[in-house]
Order: C-alpha cells, then sequence, then structure tokens
C-alpha cells in the first residue's frame, strides 16, 4: 500500500491517480506494486468495465524513480518473484478491459510507454512525452522498442528512443499514440468522459473488440522480458552510474 497511488471507483470505471506529485509522480517499487494490484482487481472484478489513468501536479510522471532504481536495480528481494515493475507491465499487456488516460502534463519514460498499451489516449495542450533511455544509459522497456515503431513508423520512434528528443501533444497525436487534444481545463472532464463513455458500451463486445485489435499478447509479453534482461544488465554497468549520479547531481552525465 502506498498513499503515492491513488484508486477510486466512478461507477463502472477505475480511476488510477499516480499521486507524488512532490516527485513529479515519479514511481517507484511500492508504487508499480499498486499499479498493478489495481490493474488485476480492474480484471477480476466484473463491476469494473474501464480503467482511467490519471495524476495529480504538473506532470502525468517522471518515470521510474531514478533513486530506487539506484539503490534496488530491477531484481526483485525474491528472485523466485516477479518484481513489481514486470508486474505492472505485464498487466497492461494483459489487460482485457479498456485502458484510458489523461495526460495533463509531462510524461517521461514509463509514463510515455505504458500509453502505448492504451486503447485512448487524451492529452491536454500542455503535455509532453519524452524518453531518454539513452541518456540515463538504459534501454525501452513496456515493449516500446516493439510498439513505437510499429505505431510511429521507425525513424520518428528513433527520434524519441534513440535521440531521446521530447515532443509536445500535437507531434505525439502525428505519431499516432494521442488520440485526442483538450485544453489544459478539459483534460480532468474529458479522461472521465471517455472512459464512462466506454463503460457504458455492452462489456462482451468491448472485450471482444479489444481483444481483437490486440491480439499480439505473447509477442508484447516476450518482449518485455527481452527489454528487460538488456535493462537489468544496463543498470549494473558503469554507463549507468555516470548518468544516475550525474541526476542526482544535477549535471550532465559524460559518457566519454
Ligand atoms: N526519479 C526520482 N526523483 C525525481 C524524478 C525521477 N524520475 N523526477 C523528478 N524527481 C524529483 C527531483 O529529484 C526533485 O526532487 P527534490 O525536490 O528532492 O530535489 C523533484 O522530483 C522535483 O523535480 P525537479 O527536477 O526539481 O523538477 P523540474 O520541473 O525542474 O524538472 C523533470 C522535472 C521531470 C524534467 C526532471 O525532474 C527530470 O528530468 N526528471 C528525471 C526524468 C527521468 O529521466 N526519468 C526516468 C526515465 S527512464
Amino acid at each position: 500500500m502506498t498513499e503515492h497511488i491513488s484508486v477510486s471507483r466512478d461507477n463502472a470505471v477505475m480511476r488510477i491517480a499516480f499521486n507524488r506529485p512532490e516527485k513529479k509522480n515519479a514511481i517507484t517499487a511500492a508504487m508499480y506494486a499498486a499499479l498493478a494490484d489495481a490493474l488485476e482487481e480492474a480484471e477480476k472484478e466484473d463491476t469494473f468495465r474501464a480503467v482511467l489513468f490519471e495524476a495529480s501536479g504538473d506532470m502525468f510522471t517522471a518515470g521510474n524513480d531514478i533513486g530506487d532504481f539506484m539503490s534496488r536495480g530491477v531484481e526483485p528481494a525474491d528472485p523466485h518473484q516477479t518484481p513489481p515493475v514486470m508486474r505492472f507491465l505485464f498487466a497492461l499487456a494483459k489487460a482485457e478491459k479498456p485502458l484510458i488516460a489523461a495526460v495533463q502534463g509531462g510524461a517521461v519514460g514509463v509514463g510515455v510507454t505504458m500509453l502505448l498499451h492504451c486503447d485512448l489516449v487524451i492529452a491536454s495542450k500542455i503535455a509532453t512525452f519524452h524518453t531518454p533511455f539513452v541518456d540515463l544509459a538504459l534501454v525501452p522497456e513496456a515493449a516500446s522498442s516493439l510498439l513505437l515503431p510499429q505505431i510511429a513508423g521507425h525513424q520518428r520512434a528513433a527520434e524519441m528512443l534513440l535521440l531521446g528528443k521530447k515532443i509536445d501533444a500535437h507531434r505525439a497525436y502525428e505519431f499516432g499514440f494521442v488520440s485526442e487534444i483538450v485544453t489544459e481545463e478539459e483534460i480532468g472532464e474529458a479522461g472521465l468522459k471517455a472512459a464512462r463513455d466506454v463503460a457504458a458500451k455492452a462489456p462482451a463486445a468491448v472485450r471482444l473488440t479489444k481483444k481483437l485489435m490486440r491480439s499480439d499478447t505473447d509477442r508484447l509479453i516476450g518482449r518485455m522480458q527481452e527489454e528487460g534482461a538488456h535493462f537489468a544488465a544496463q543498470l549494473a554497468s558503469p554507463e549507468f552510474r555516470e548518468a544516475g549520479l550525474a541526476f542526482m547531481q544535477k549535471r550532465k552525465p559524460d559518457f566519454s
């Protein structure tokens, strides 16, 4: 349990909110566990028909908590257990109920890659999308190395994944992973409306339609595992140590 993820119900919609604004909603292992628990609960419980991701504060999420990474890595204390981050990612890939995201501000790292698993992504005009994995000496996760080129095309995905370029909401709409852009004032209501609208439709038909649209779950899980192995190796690398220290010391990393 962590107060940094808040889970609430709006009739048939499960609302999951990042709630650690003082740290830009950076995600700790405890938060990943809470996210995974919530998604698993939404899948099991028939009365939930859609899941809405949202956030408090000025950022959607700044991605993985870098300090948490540096102290724990991604390995679980018990090697027989799936790490919380992987539980969350697998739950996203396996979700049979519609996932909606309302992105009110900046999204970084997994804050972007999780959106590639959402069925509807509504962004405010001021939202930004940034996947600086290579700048942290890391590799993409959440099967984004597969999904982003598939959605946006190889060269546009490379702008984000190889160059680590931050893009705005309009560019993300052009890339194809944002479905609608609204104003800052409208974002809260627009996300909830989309989730309520889809939750009001025939549930079996919605589930079957999503299943037909996303028939490659095993491939996504396989890619997540492949990325995860590289990610874990990079976390143990001297280049990640330099990148992590540079972040803590608020300076640019020196990879020379
Ligand atoms: N992990 C841990 N802490 C983070 C964090 C992260 N990913 N992102 C932000 N924070 C913390 C900052 O360390 C800071 O803590 P402090 O107040 O104790 O110093 C606090 O959140 C506020 O962040 P700050 O950097 O002061 O805000 P900003 O508006 O100037 O910049 C960001 C916001 C998101 C641009 C900047 O914090 C950033 O680049 N974060 C790292 C993003 C990242 O690389 N994520 C991993 C992707 S794989």
